[in-house]
This record gives structure tokens, sequence and C-alpha cells, in this order.
């Protein structure tokens, strides 16, 4: 039986995790490059965790430099089994309003400027992103944002954008026809690579505004992501502090087989 060890990507204005135990933030170089930032390793309540901010502390990464390739590699080899992405995303529904969360299901990617894969040439893979998400770890997310006071969505459509520039507003109704529940910039490829990386991967999207779409609101700007952020910053803590207490201790195989993703995914020859 493995051990559950808890991964945390913090988004915009997650910079730390405030009441991890035992904390210590350590260097980890990959065969992708560096991650973002040193993993603040720890406890909760007995459940060892690593958190990674995403766009490295003092916010010095945009979404197209971060090096998803070297953060999903660095939980890896931290020995994680479940990454849980945090990040502030624009909804594209009225009922799924500012300081509300929702735990995305689907993707749909239309960022162009990153590197994707772990595989290439010599080594030619195709996992199944069909389910992107792992439903044991919505689950969990719904249960431990509930338990945090936190009014939650339980799935939606979550559009990747490139930026930095936030949508036009003829991309933003585009985007509510397609059907998209939010918008960011930082979940693809991050969850690609989770699921090359065998690695169960769920996503907590933070509202913080109505993207571009809504008449009664103005266009987007950072002013309004942050002063969301900042009034709800209790609001990630307590769900992140809530998660182990529904992951059992002792990990199971993963029921929807993200841990056995690449079983069917390898082209190459195993003599080549
Ligand atoms: N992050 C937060 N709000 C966003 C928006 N409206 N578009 C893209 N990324 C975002």
């Amino acid at each position: 039986m493995m051990q559950t060890k808890i991964g945390i990507i913090g988004g915009s204005g997650v910079y730390d995790i405030a009441g991890l135990e035992s904390r210590e933030w350590v260097s980890v170089e990959t065969p992708w490059g560096m991650p973002s930032d040193d993993l603040l390793t720890g406890t909760y309540n007995g459940t060892p965790m690593v958190f990674l901010p995403r766009h490295g502390r003092g916010h010095v990464q945009t979404p197209s430099t971060v090096n998803y390739r070297a953060n999903i590699a660095a939980l890896k080899m931290m020995g994680v089994t479940d990454v849980f992405s945090v990040s502030a995303c624009g909804s594209f529904r009225e009922e799924m309003a500012p300081g509300d969360f929702v735990i995305v299901d689907q993707f749909i990617d239309r960022t162009f400027a990153r590197e994707k894969t772990f595989f290439g040439p010599g080594l030619v893979a195709h996992v199944s992103v069909a389910h992107p998400t792992c439903a044991r770890l919505m689950d969990a997310a719904v249960a431990a944002a509930e338990s945090a006071g936190v009014t939650v969505h339980k799935g939606g459509t979550y559009l990747a954008m490139e930026g930095p520039q936030f949508s036009s507003a003829a991309e933003s109704h585009m985007y509510r026809e397609w059907g998209c529940a939010v918008i960011g910039m930082t979940n693809m490829p991050e969850a690609k690579l989770a699921r090359e990386a065998e690695l169960c991967y769920a996503s907590i999207a933070m509202v913080t505004d109505y993207d571009s779409w809504h008449p009664d609101h103005g266009a987007v700007d950072v002013s309004d992501v942050i002063a969301t952020l900042k009034g709800n910053s209790t609001k990630a803590v307590d769900t992140v502090a809530a998660l182990p207490a529904q992951l059992p201790a002792d990990r199971t195989p993963c029921p929807c087989g993200c841990d056995t993703a690449l079983e069917y995914a390898i082209m190459t020859a195993p003599d080549k």
C-alpha cells in the first residue's frame, strides 16, 4: 500500500500555505530544468504535503513562462500521488460568482506557446485526456471546500487561454457559447502533464471576475482579480487544510486509472 502524499500547486495570490507543520522549503532540480520555485514540504494532521507556488514567490513567472514540465516532474520526484491545482479564474456563468469555487471537470486547451509533453522523438506516447480530472480528487475537493464554508460548484469546463492579455468581449461571448464555465491561463498543459506523469489531478478554480461578457460588470482587470483574491484569501487555505481528511491515508489505486495512464499509451517499440 502506498501513502497518500498531496501536492498543491498554488496560483495567483497563493504563495504559501499557513498551518503546515514541519515546514521546509527544498530545492529540486529536474531533467526538464528548475520548477517555478523551491517546494514547501510538511504535514497537515499527519498527511504529507508538498506545496509549489506556480508563479514563484513574488509572482515572477508569467502563465507562458512557467516551466510546467519541471513543476510536475518535481512533484513526482518528491513522491506526490495526488495533485490539486488552486487558481484564479474568470466566470462565464451568472451563478458562478466572484468568491465561489468551481471544481473543474473538463478543459478546452487554447494555449499554444508552451511545452506540452514529456515525450518526443525516440519515445512516442499518446495518453488519453478524455477525462482530464480525477473523480476521486474532485469529490475530495468539493467536500473540503464545503467544510471550509465555501460556495462550491462541482463540474464545469475551464477554457485555458495563452494570455497574458485578458479576452476580448467577442472571445468571451464565444467561450460562453461553447459551454465553458470558467477561464484561466494556467491549468494547461499542467493537467495533461500530470496525466503523462500518472498523477491524479483536480483543479480548484476560484472565481475572481466575470471576464469580459457581463453587461453589468466592466472588463476584467488585475485590480478586480487581486481584490477578490484578498477578500477571499482564507478560503483557499482552509480548503487545502481540509483536503487530507477527505482522502485515505493508505492510497488505494485510482478508481479512474490516472495512475496507470501510460499502460496503453506508448507507441515506440521497447527495443528502439
Ligand atoms: N484569471 C482570473 N480571471 C481571469 C480571466 N478573466 N481570464 C483569464 N484568466 C483569469
